[in-house]
């Protein structure tokens, strides 16, 4: 059996982070399974389609996507980072994943990611849908606020322009629609360590994670 360790959690809590963190660490893959979601999204834009179009699901299905050593997205061989992580991008991305043929269409491209000696994965539904079996589950959150400033740091840090109070609307409206939809709610696994890091250095909660992973017999 290889390994997963999975992180769910709302946007801004520091999921990505911590996901690349660990998976450095231990030497394992990761999965940002959010990208997925953003670049079909990207990707059915391009093609000039509605996100309730019954045509995403194909869009999800016959995704052509690599990611670089250093990370950077290729959508049909043009890099799309400057566009992947923007809030627009996130929006659109929690429209088609509410759909449950895309969510299907993308299951097993992310199962394909279970590679030796292991996987990192993060998103929403990692420990209750996509890894059902994983030996140690992560649930991160923090307090809408502190996700707000969060993002609003790394926007203006990679250039782009960012308003506070739009961003908590922004991130409120996305957080009702991934915790409340039919399929595949943004909801912690029962079995899954939940962690608040509102107040904790990215340091912390780390070692929260390694303690519980450890205690899991992952590594
Ligand atoms: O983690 P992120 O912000 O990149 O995710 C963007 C959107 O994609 C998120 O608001 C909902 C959707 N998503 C999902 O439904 N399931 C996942 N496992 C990951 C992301």
């Amino acid at each position: 059996m290889i390994p997963v360790i999975t992180i769910d959690g709302p946007s801004g809590s520091g999921k990505g982070t911590l996901a690349r963190r660990l998976a450095e660490r231990l030497g394992f893959h990761l999965l940002d399974s959010g990208a997925l979601y953003r670049l079909t999204a990207l990707a059915a834009q391009k093609r000039g389609l509605a996100l309730d179009a019954p045509e995403v699901a194909e869009v999800a299905e016959t995704l052509n996507v690599h990611f670089a050593g250093d990370g950077a997205a290729f959508l049909d061989g043009t890099c799309v980072d400057s566009v992947l992580r923007t809030e627009q991008t996130g929006a659109m991305a929690s429209q088609i994943a509410a759909h449950p043929n895309v969510r299907a269409a993308l299951l097993a491209r992310q199962r394909a990611f279970v590679q030796p000696p292991g996987l990192v994965a993060d998103g929403r539904d990692m420990g209750t849908v996509v890894f059902i079996d994983a030996p140690a589950k992560l649930f991160l959150d923090a307090s809408v606020e502190i996700r707000a400033e969060r993002r609003y740091k790394q926007l203006i840090e990679h250039g782009f322009n960012a308003n506070l109070a739009a961003l908590i609307d922004e991130i409120r409206a996305r957080d009702d629609r991934d915790r409340n939809r039919a399929i595949a709610p943004l909801v912690p696994a029962a079995e899954a360590l939940v962690i608040d890091s509102s107040h904790l250095s990215i340091e912390a909660v780390e070692a929260q994670m390694m303690e519980f992973i450890r205690a899991q017999g992952v590594v």
